[in-house]
């Protein structure tokens, strides 16, 4: 398979850079389940940006920087709340309904989220990300250009010494593509520009809002292909996943705290006071300290989300896709408080870009959670997400813009076919979901939102273990995309324990009971494979400090 782009992942990201490339040249994009299966098409609350006169980007800048706890890249943060208004009307014009409100400036119905100073978050009720993911799929599957390919897990990066000659001036190793699973076993896909847009790895924690397919892909390629990552231990939890035994993963958005919901233990009192002056719309680190602080001293369960003060039909009518679900589990929020626990949300860290979404392979682009473009720093701001892949997208397709007149002459470069050498067929799932689920509770148990260097130790050890038994399968068995995420989930497992045991100090996101404390130096955590690593061991190197 040949094309200029291939395009790894299909979520908000992934479609808004394809689409742009549409324009230049042939696009194939790979997604390992159904176009629909992505964390985008979960997203409930909406995209932040500055729409209102009365909202200003120095407002958004510095809800943003106070949220990243001094982790931001200010000129980053800058770049996306600027160009978040004319981002989110070209959506508007590719066919997404945000809900309008005739009383506001710009015409949307803005809503407000833990952080945010201003209503700034552009919505469609609940389903904001199911709505981006119709238009966006909608336009993609009638591209042309577009090939989107279901069912196609990407396994591991092509990556070639001088691949495509210097057309950018980079003489050293480039990326040309991928070997991606399919009907028919592993094949190459050459492309002149590869793109990682495959979401996060919120499926490393036993309890995580995200769909089934945040396994880190992306980030897990990367790193086995040489790039440079950054602050993995930045892991957020959504303070307010549903409790419910028949509920895996639904998320009770952080709209309905904006819109006036209040957090409560099972005597119905509100605690939030007790933590952050700006009580149950603190930023989501606090949160989901605050509700985790409540949860071990009460030894409870769960605690519980109260909107039962505001209007029924309004509730209804701003929340309906929460308000059926929780009905379905037999929890009428008009009337009834919901429980809620912390679950893994999103990746802060991730694949480490610059302001174009290159990566430090050239040829190499990361984009949305995959990447790490220096937006969230120690702790994304709600809703500021979204707003990243759009912008990112649009500076990576500018870039390739800028490029394509020498990009368009070169020639696709011969690869080796995909060997499965002696390998056998395993016969055995077990061996994977044994270790699927040693991993996620290790991670929940070990690595959660209360860190001690003890447990992280602990972590690590029997992550190298896991990782290393789990790399062996890879090698002697014929290998399945379950066998795929495995390995990958793994990686991400063990460069979170890493990078968590590099960063001694408690910021942000990462809280570690032995340093509760910030230290004064402002250190991201850098680091990629070391060359001659050995091919089980990850040995990190901490590159820089800013
Ligand atoms: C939510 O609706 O609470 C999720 C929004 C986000 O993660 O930014």
């Amino acid at each position: 398979m040949e094309s200029d782009f291939l395009v790894i992942g299909s979520g908000i990201a992934g479609l808004s850079f394809a689409l742009k490339c549409a324009e230049l040249g042939s696009v194939v994009m790979v997604t390992k389940k159904r176009d629909v299966d992505t964390a985008t098409n979960l997203a409930q609350g909406g995209i932040a940006a500055v729409l209102e006169q009365e909202d200003s980007v120095e407002s958004h800048v510095e809800d943003t920087l106070v949220s990243g706890d001094g982790l931001c890249d200010e000129e980053v943060v800058r770049l996306v709340v600027e160009n978040g208004a004319a981002r989110v009307r070209e959506l508007v014009d590719l066919g997404v309904y945000f809900v309008k409100d005739g009383a506001t400036s710009s015409g949307f119905s803005l809503g407000r989220e833990g952080g945010h100073s201003h209503r700034r978050v552009a919505h469609s009720y609940d389903l904001t990300g199911r709505e981006i993911e119709r238009a966006l799929l909608e336009k993609a599957r009638a591209n042309k250009n577009i090939t989107l390919l279901e069912e196609h897990i990407a396994v591991d990066l092509l990556v070639l010494p001088g691949g495509l000659g210097a057309w950018d001036g980079n003489k050293g190793e480039r990326c040309v593509g991928a070997y991606v699973m399919g009907d028919d076993g592993v094949d190459a896909y050459c492309a002149k520009v590869t793109a990682l847009c495959s979401g996060g790895a919120g499926k490393v924690y036993l309890y995580t809002t995200n769909p089934d397919i945040a396994t880190g892909d992306g980030m897990a390629m990367a790193f086995r292909a040489g790039a440079e990552m950054q602050n993995m231990e930045f892991v957020q939890f959504h303070p307010t996943c549903l409790y419910h035994p028949q509920e895996k993963n639904f998320l009770i958005s952080e709209a309905v705290r904006g819109e006036g919901g209040i957090l409560v233990g099972a005597d119905g009192l509100p605690f939030m006071e007790k933590y952050d002056p700006r009580k149950d719309l603190a930023t989501r680190d606090t949160v989901a300290r605050a509700i985790d602080k409540e949860l071990k001293e009460t030894g409870a369960d769960c605690v519980f989300l109260d909107i039962t003060h505001l209007d029924a039909e309004y509730v209804k009518k701003r929340f309906p896709t929460i308000y059926k679900r929780c009905l379905l589990r037999g929890i009428d929020i008009t009337k009834q408080h919901i429980p809620v626990v912390p679950a893994a949300h999103y990746m802060c860290g991730g694949v480490k870009t610059d302001m174009q979404g290159r990566t430090s392979i050239p040829g190499l682009i990361a984009l949305g959670e995959t990447s790490c473009t220096g937006l969230h720093g120690g702790n994304r701001l709600a809703s500021n997400s979204l707003l990243e892949a759009v912008v990112f997208a649009d500076r990576a397709a500018q870039y390739c813009r800028s490029v394509w007149p020498s990009l368009k002459m070169i020639g696709l470069p011969v690869v080796d076919e995909w060997h499965s050498g002696e390998a056998r067929k395993l016969g055995e799932e077990i061996l994977i979901n044994h270790n699927w689920d040693m991993i996620r509770r290790t991670m929940w148990n070990y690595v959660g939102i209360v860190r001690s260097q003890k447990r992280l130790k602990l972590a690590e050890k029997r992550m190298i273990s896991i990782y290393k038994e789990i790399d062996q399968h890879y090698r002697d068995y014929i290998i399945t995309p379950n066998m795929v995420e495995l390995r990958n989930i793994a990686l991400i497992a063990l460069l979170i324990i890493q990078s968590a045991m590099q960063r001694r100090e408690s910021r942000g996101l990462h809280y570690v009971v032995d340093f509760p404390n910030k230290s004064k130096e402002i250190r991201q955590t850098c680091f990629s494979k070391k060359k001659d690593a050995d091919k089980w061991e990850i040995e990190l190197i901490v590159e820089k400090s800013k």
